[in-house]
């Protein structure tokens, strides 16, 4: 079976003012048109077998995998404290782990934010719980966990400074509805971080729908009028990508 769907979001601030009132309604501005999805079992390979931009999403990874997200090996194999100390935080940012899993990066994400906070946003309440029990046993009260939706990380308009995926993009079931969710959250000048395995790089040893090229990454945030700032390539197996809302 095969369908698409096409919606435009459209994004515009509406002022009214009076001596004695002033009322500001923000809508989203700017206008992104969704690509849509193709629905087709019959070319699925090991995803979902549903196609956004001509790449095939992959399954979402279950909670009962979350204890090999901390796995020892992952140090030196994705350099997670490499990672947020290039994302360049101040200390009172806000910043969004979407997909944060057991949050293997949100915690290290706090450390940098000590007057700001991480939002961990998940889908499946059990990594949330997961999150929440690592808080209490670690002290650490400047995260708060984010019950999302598949659709929508559920974040308020204009609350965030920085967003950061990791090995996550991937299997968002409705990629275009997430970022533009995360769009909307960013504050302007607010910066994406993307990391996914390399997609270029047939000696990564990841399944290919966990993997991700720089050039279907570039496109897809395209949509949104993203601006691709950087990629830092320091990672043994990953892409870092930046991308900035400019506006
Ligand atoms: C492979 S794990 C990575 C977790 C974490 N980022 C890490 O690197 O340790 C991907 C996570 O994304 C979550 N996820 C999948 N779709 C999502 C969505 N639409 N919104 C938020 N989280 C989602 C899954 O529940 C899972 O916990």
């Amino acid at each position: 079976m095969v369908y698409s769907v096409t919606s435009t979001v459209k994004r515009g601030v509406v002022a009214l003012g009076s001596a004695a009132l002033s009322l500001i309604i923000t809508l989203p501005t700017l206008a992104a048109e969704n690509p849509g999805y193709i629905e087709d079992q019959s070319r699925r390979t090991t995803g979902i077998g549903k196609f956004y931009m001509g790449r095939e999403i992959s399954f979402v990874m279950g909670h009962q995998a979350a204890g090999w997200l901390n796995r020892p090996g992952r140090i030196q194999e994705e350099m997670p404290d490499e990672v947020v100390a290039n994302m360049k935080l101040e200390p009172t940012h806000v910043v969004a782990d979407i997909g944060a899993g057991s949050g293997y990066f949100s915690f290290r994400i706090a450390k940098l934010v000590p007057e700001g906070k991480v939002l961990a946003v998940d889908i499946q309440q059990e990594m949330l719980d997961i999150v929440e029990a690592t808080k209490a046993k670690e002290d650490v009260t400047n995260i708060e966990g984010v019950k999302g939706a598949i659709d929508n990380p559920n974040l308020p308009m204009n609350s965030i400074d920085a967003a950061i995926m990791v090995d996550a993009y991937h299997e968002f079931s409705h990629p275009f509805e997430m970022i533009n969710g995360i769009y909307n959250a960013l504050r302007p000048g607010g910066r994406i971080f993307l990391l996914e395995y390399r997609g270029e790089d047939a000696s990564v040893p990841i399944r290919p729908l966990h993997k991700m090229t720089q050039e279907q990454v570039i496109k897809e945030m395209g949509v949104f009028g993203l601006e691709w700032t950087e990629t830092l390539d320091f990672l043994p197996w990953q892409h870092m990508m930046v991308f900035t809302k400019t506006e």
